[in-house]
């Protein structure tokens, strides 16, 4: 049986970033995989649009800002998705219409370990064109490495350059967080409020 996997509550004293570290931590911690996806996922509709949020992370600070977003889109009418990148199959991206990515940059301006073989896909030849996807990425990095947010910033141009269209610019987080991540959060809420009530809502199969 799988264990539940503690969380911690938004009224427990702690800041969001703190939260969405330790519940990230908790995740890590609780599941029977490595790290991987989970998220109770909402039944998606018309009126629920579906949101795949992907995340790269070596030691859960992006994983737990994924899950608190997922779990606040879902809050908000969306039918979030949060995976870890080793976890995601790149054939979904051509079903796929709202993509955020959370991804922390290690080494020396590297992918973090779960991203790798998803960007080794994703910037090679062998990715699809993606003009159907709207996108945002928060990067997670710091300014004392020479290749600040360098994951982030790849993924950003790379999603660009495959044709898709930009949900909200890329926000750069240095070392804090908590105010980086509540400005993109707003933001691609905001955004995705917008696309979803004056566009289609599926792409013709
Ligand atoms: C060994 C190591 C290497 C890092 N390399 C970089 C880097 O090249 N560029 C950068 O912007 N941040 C770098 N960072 C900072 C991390 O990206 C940052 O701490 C991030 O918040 C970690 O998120 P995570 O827990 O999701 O992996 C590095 C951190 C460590 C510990």
């Amino acid at each position: 049986m799988t264990p539940m996997v503690p969380y911690i509550p938004e009224n427990a004293p702690f800041t969001p970033a703190q939260r969405a570290w330790l519940n990230g931590f908790l995740a890590g911690l609780f599941s029977t995989q490595p790290v991987r996806s989970s998220a109770t996922v909402p039944e998606t509709s018309p009126d629920r649009p579906a949101v795949t949020i992907l995340f790269g992370s070596q030691t859960g600070t992006a994983e737990g800002l994924a899950r608190e977003a997922g779990r606040r889109l879902n809050e908000q009418g969306f039918s979030a998705t949060v995976t870890g990148m080793e976890a995601y199959d790149p054939s979904r991206l051509a079903q796929e219409r709202f993509l955020l990515i959370i991804t922390s940059t290690y080494g020396d301006g590297d992918m973090p370990d779960n991203a790798q073989t998803f960007w080794d896909f994703l910037s090679s030849d062998r990715a699809p064109a993606l003009g159907h996807v709207q996108f945002s990425v928060l990067a997670l990095g710091d300014s004392s490495y020479p290749h600040f947010c360098a994951a982030g910033k790849a993924f950003d141009a790379r999603l660009e350059a495959l044709g898709a269209r930009r949900l909200y610019p890329r926000v750069d987080c240095d070392v804090d967080v908590e105010a980086p991540f509540e400005q993109w959060f707003r933001g691609v809420l905001q955004a995705l409020q917008t696309a979803s009530a004056t566009q289609p809502l599926r792409q013709a199969a």
